[in-house]
């Protein structure tokens, strides 16, 4: 069999083996001196942090994902004409699509309830979900971490901020899993299919609170319903659509880089110890470092809406770029022995909530969901291992992270 090409003109994200795994990739990308083009997508791909920091903070709508966040190789196949389409505005696409100042608008309508505040009223939710889900599960002695324990406690907080019924949230959890899988034929994600499928639920949520007034009590929709940003109300479609990336950000994210920071923390027992002597102090330090290793999104796109010279990557109006946050975590210039975890690691800053204009507003609930489902856990279970044989990492062009990590109790 002849050896595997890791060289940039084998990068390809949507090719089988960048899928299965993209790390050794990552590594040449990044010792290109220059941006690489991929001209078969006729789009730029970054891949080391500061080049990555620099393009995502120009403002002025250079570059808006008026295509997608998240394309498909067919949207990447389809060559730009010179030209970058603007969205028209009725009806109203999803916010991550749209520039400035209707990005802002929209995004700040249902920030609140994402806000400090807001989510530290949420820790005693938060608590007793971890400490109910451990009761019934420790005594299996044997469950999925990633699934059965952060994942349902995620997807409950997703229920409770959409006014979702909590007995629902496996429902929540097996619907974002399901549409967030890559295809491994095509390399892409389903979109319209996933639109349509997150659109009903969300959309029953919507219609709930216009028709019980919307009187503010759920900010989250009800800030959307009173948005008085585009001289019309949004239906009730278009303020679901706008919930899209907080129902799908919020339930599918924080479980896996949990589970994964678990295992890292068994895999290298003297850290495990060293989290262990003071958890309170300790779990919000390591989960800072299982942010910056275990995060598993890989790259986001935006297309270039006028011409932008940046990093030495001269780009056209009409080009895509990638933005390739899961090679930044193991770029040398940023981090001191990327590759390995360090529990204590002093980290400046990291790209795993992305930068600029789209920089994740669920980050304060990551952190406390992910304080919480760590520092639950090793609180009430002494020794674990993980049965590495039935653990699923499926190939993937967008999550690549730990789907399934079965843990097995010890004594
Ligand atoms: C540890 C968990 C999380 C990580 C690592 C993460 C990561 C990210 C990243 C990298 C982006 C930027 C995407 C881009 O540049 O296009 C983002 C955006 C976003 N995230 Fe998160 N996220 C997490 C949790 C959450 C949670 C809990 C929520 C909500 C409850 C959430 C909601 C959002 C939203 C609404 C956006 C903005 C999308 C946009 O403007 O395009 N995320 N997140």
């Amino acid at each position: 069999m002849a050896a595997q090409d890791y060289s940039p003109a084998a990068y390809d994200p949507f090719s089988p083996a960048v899928m299965a795994n993209p790390v050794p990739f990552y590594e040449e990308l990044r010792a290109k001196p220059e941006v690489h083009f991929i001209a078969k997508y006729d789009t730029w791909a970054f891949s080391r942090f500061q080049d990555i920091v620099d393009v995502l903070t120009i403002g002025d709508n250079a570059f808006i994902a008026s295509e997608s966040t998240l394309p498909s190789e067919e949207m990447l196949l389809d060559r730009h004409t010179g030209t970058a389409q603007e969205l028209p505005l009725d009806p109203l696409p999803g916010f991550a699509l749209l520039g400035s100042p209707h990005y802002e608008a929209l995004r700040q309508a249902h920030i609140k309830p994402l806000q400090p505040k807001a989510v530290k009223s949420l820790a005693g939710f938060v608590e007793g979900l971890a400490n109910e889900l451990l009761d019934d599960l420790l005594p299996r002695k044997r469950f999925d971490l990633t699934q059965d324990y952060g994942g349902i406690i995620s997807a409950s907080v997703i229920c409770k901020l959409f006014g979702i019924e909590l007995t629902r949230a496996r429902e929540v959890l097996d619907m974002v899993n399901a549409m967030s899988r890559t295809d491994e034929a095509s390399g892409g994600i389903d979109v319209p299919m996933m639109m349509a499928r997150y659109a009903a639920i969300i959309g029953e949520c919507v219609t709930r609170r216009r028709a019980a007034g919307a009187d503010g009590d759920n900010m989250l929709i009800d800030g959307l319903i009173h948005l008085d940003h585009f001289s019309r109300a949004l239906s009730d479609e278009e303020v679901a659509a706008q919930l899209v990336c907080v129902f799908v950000g919020g339930t599918e994210t924080a479980p896996k880089i949990a589970a994964h920071g678990l295992m890292e923390l068994a895999n290298t027992p003297d850290q495990l110890a060293e989290v262990r002597a003071d958890l309170a102090k300790n779990v919000p330090r390591a989960v800072e470092e299982m942010i910056r290793f275990c995060a598993p999104a890989q790259w986001f796109s935006r297309t270039a809406h006028r011409d932008v010279e940046v990093a030495g990557a001269r780009i056209r109006k009409g080009q895509r770029i990638i933005v390739l946050f899961g090679s930044a975590k193991w770029d040398e210039a940023e981090f001191d022995a990327p590759r390995e975890f360090r529990w204590n690691r002093p980290i400046r800053r990291v790209l795993s909530f992305g930068t600029g204009q789209h920089y994740c507003f669920g980050i304060h609930l990551a952190r406390l969901e992910l304080k919480i489902i760590v520092e639950t856990f090793l609180r009430r279970v002494g020794s674990y291992s993980f049965d590495m044989g039935s653990a699923i990492r499926y190939p993937s062009s967008f999550q690549w992270g730990w789907n399934s990590l079965p843990v097995v109790i010890g004594d």
